[in-house]
C-alpha cells in the first residue's frame, strides 16, 4: 500500500471512490463522482502493470510558470499517487507530465528543451508515457507542433479540463494513439478533487481562476478564461480542512484577487472573504496574490491593517512607472494614482513590505517613459521587485502594436532597472536586522547542516540553527545579519544570540 500523508482526499471524496469502485460503467454526470469511477479503474491498470513488471509505476510532475500551476500541479500529483503511481525524483519514471506556461517566450522555449532531453529515458523505457497540460497547450499553434512533430507525446490536455485528468489518465493509459483533448471554454469548477500538497504545513488555494483584464502584453486572459470565483463557503471550508490536517499558512490564488466575488449569486468582497478566512482556527497567515492596483480596495487596506494573521506583505504589480505605457498596457491607472495608492498603504501599515513586477521593452517605450519606471521604483523602494523584457505574445493587442524596441535598447534598459532594484531591496530588506521576528520554518537549510529556513510575515527568508523537528512551527528569531535577500539569525531570546 502507497502511504504518502501529504495527499489529502476530502471525505466526500473518499466516499465517492469507495462509491464509484462499484460501479460498472461510468456516471454520466461530469464531476468528481464520475473522475473518482476513473480513478479507481486507473488504479487496477497500475496494479495489473506493477504484478506484470514486478516494479512500482513511477511518475514525475514537471512544472513551469506561477503560483497557479504550482497548486494545479499538487492535484494532479494527488490523481498520480491515488493511482498507485510512485513519485520518482527526476524524469526517469513511467509517467512523466509537464504542466507548462507561456507567459512569455522563454517559457515555450524551455519546455522544448526538456521534451528532447527526455530522448535518453525513452529509449531505456519505451513504456514511458509523457503528458502535457496547463497555459500553453491553450495555444493552437503549439497543439500544431506537437501533433505533427511531437507523436511521441501520449496525452496533452488544457487549463479548463485539468479536473478530468483522471479520465484523461485512464484514456492515456489503456491507449497507444496520441490523445489531444483541450476545450476552449469552461465554467466548470469540480469541488473536492483530492491533491498533494508539497509542504504539509503551508497551502495555496484557488479563490479565482482566469482573467477579465485584457493587459495588451499578456496572454494569461486567452489560455486562463474568463474569471470566475469559487463560493465563499467551499473555499472557507477547503482552509477548515487544511487547517486540521496541520496547514497554519495559506495563499490565496488568483490573477486578480482584489476582483474576487463579482459573478458570484451573492457577490462578496475580498477583503470580506479575508475576513472570514481570518476566523479559521489554526490558520496563523493569510497571503495572497496577485493583486491589481485599479481594483485594491479601502476595505482591504482596512482588513490588511486590523487583521492578526494577513501577512504585512503585497505583491503590486505596477509594470511601468509611464502613464502612457500603463494606458497602452490597459492597467487602468496611472503612476500617480499608484503612488497614491502605496502611500495610503504604507499610511495604514507603515512597515508594509512591497514587491512589484516590471516590464521594459513594451512597444513605443521611449528613454522617457523608462526614466519614468527608475523614478517610481526609486519612489516607492521595493522590497523586492521581478523584472521582465517584454516578450511578443501571438495574438495580444500589443503584439501587432508598431514601435517594438528594439533587443539591444530593451537589454540594456533591463540591466539599468534591475541593478537599481537589487540595490533598493538589499538595503529595504535589510531594516528587520537586530530584531526578533516569527518566523515560519519551511524546511532545513540544503547549504548547512544543522541549519533551517524560513520566512518572517514579511516574506523574508531566514537561516538559523535548528533540526527537522522545527519545520512547520513558527519560531521567533532574532535577525542578527542581513545579507542582502536573506537573513541569518537564532532562536530568541536575543540575549542567547551569538
Ligand atoms: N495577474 C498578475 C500577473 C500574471 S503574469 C497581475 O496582473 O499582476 C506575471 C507577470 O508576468 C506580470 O505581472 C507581468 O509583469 C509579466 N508578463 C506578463 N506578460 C508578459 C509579457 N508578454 N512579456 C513580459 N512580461 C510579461
Ligand atoms: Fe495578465 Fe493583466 Fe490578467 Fe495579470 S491582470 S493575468 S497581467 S491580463
Ligand atoms: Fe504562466 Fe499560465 Fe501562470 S501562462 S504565469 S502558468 S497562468
Amino acid at each position: 500500500m502507497i502511504k504518502n500523508n501529504t495527499v489529502y482526499e476530502s471525505e466526500e471524496f473518499r466516499q465517492m471512490l469507495l462509491q464509484a469502485s462499484a460501479m460498472q460503467e461510468p456516471p454520466v454526470k461530469d464531476g468528481s463522482l464520475r473522475q473518482a469511477f476513473f480513478l479507481s479503474r486507473c488504479r487496477r491498470i497500475v496494479g495489473q502493470r506493477e504484478q506484470e513488471t514486478g516494479r512500482r509505476m513511477t511518475c514525475h510532475v514537471v512544472t513551469f510558470g506561477c503560483q497557479m500551476n504550482e497548486r494545479d500541479s499538487e492535484k494532479l500529483r494527488g490523481i498520480l499517487t491515488l493511482a498507485g503511481f510512485t513519485p520518482a525524483p527526476s524524469e526517469d519514471a513511467d509517467f512523466v507530465l509537464y504542466n507548462t506556461c507561456t507567459v512569455r517566450e522563454n517559457a515555450n522555449v524551455r519546455l522544448y528543451g526538456r521534451l528532447g532531453a527526455l530522448s535518453t529515458y525513452r529509449k531505456k523505457n519505451p513504456a514511458m508515457k509523457i503528458a502535457l497540460c496547463g497555459c500553453m497547450m491553450q495555444e493552437k499553434d503549439e497543439i500544431e507542433r506537437i501533433r505533427k512533430k511531437y507523436r511521441y507525446v501520449s496525452l496533452v490536455f488544457g487549463t479548463h479540463n485539468l479536473y478530468r485528468f483522471a479520465e484523461l489518465l485512464c484514456a492515456c493509459l489503456l491507449s497507444d494513439e496520441q490523445i489531444i483533448d483541450v476545450v476552449d471554454e469552461s465554467d466548470a469548477i469540480v469541488e473536492n478533487l483530492p491533491c498533494e500538497r508539497t509542504y504539509a504545513f503551508k497551502s495555496g488555494v484557488n479563490i479565482m481562476f482566469g482573467c477579465n483584464n485584457f493587459c495588451t502584453y499578456c496572454i494569461v486572459p486567452y489560455v486562463r478564461g474568463r474569471e470566475k470565483s469559487r463560493d465563499p463557503k467551499e473555499i472557507v471550508q477547503e482552509i477548515e480542512h487544511l487547517a486540521g490536517d496541520g496547514v497554519v499558512e495559506v495563499m490565496l490564488l488568483g490573477q486578480n484577487v482584489n476582483s474576487y466575488g463579482k459573478g458570484l449569486a451573492e457577490p462578496v468582497s475580498f477583503a470580506q472573504l479575508l475576513q472570514e478566512v481570518e476566523k479559521v482556527d489554526g490558520i496563523e497567515r493569510i497571503r495572497f496574490m496577485t493583486s491589481h492596483p485599479k481594483d485594491l480596495s479601502d476595505e482591504l487596506i482596512d482588513v490588511m491593517q486590523h487583521s492578526k494573521k494577513v501577512c504585512p506583505h503585497l505583491h503590486l504589480p505596477v509594470q511601468s512607472g509611464s502613464s502612457r505605457l500603463l494606458k497602452c498596457m490597459n492597467r487602468h491607472y496611472t503612476k500617480e494614482s499608484y503612488l497614491d495608492l502605496v502611500a495610503r498603504l504604507r499610511k495604514a501599515i507603515p512597515d508594509l513590505s512591497l514587491s512589484t513586477d516590471l516590464i521594459v521593452g513594451f512597444p513605443s517605450e521611449t528613454e522617457e517613459d523608462f526614466l519614468e519606471t527608475l523614478d517610481l521604483v526609486q519612489r516607492v523602494e521595493y522590497d523586492s521587485a521581478f523584472t521582465f523584457l517584454y516578450s511578443k505574445r501571438a495574438g495580444t493587442p500589443a503584439a501587432s502594436m508598431e514601435d517594438q524596441v528594439a533587443d539591444d535598447v530593451a537589454h540594456e534598459r533591463f540591466d539599468r532597472l534591475l541593478a537599481e532594484v537589487q540595490r533598493i531591496g538589499r538595503r529595504k530588506s535589510s531594516r528587520f536586522e537586530g530584531t526578533i521576528q516569527p518566523v515560519l520554518v519551511e524546511d532545513l537549510n540544503r547549504q548547512e547542516e544543522g541549519y533551517v529556513t524560513g520566512r518572517t510575515p514579511h516574506n523574508l527568508v531566514v537561516h538559523f540553527p535548528g533540526d527537522a523537528s522545527m519545520i512547520g512551527t513558527i519560531q521567533d528569531v532574532f535577525l542578527q545579519k542581513a545579507h542582502g535577500f536573506y537573513y541569518t539569525g537564532t532562536v530568541s531570546p536575543a540575549a542567547d544570540a551569538d
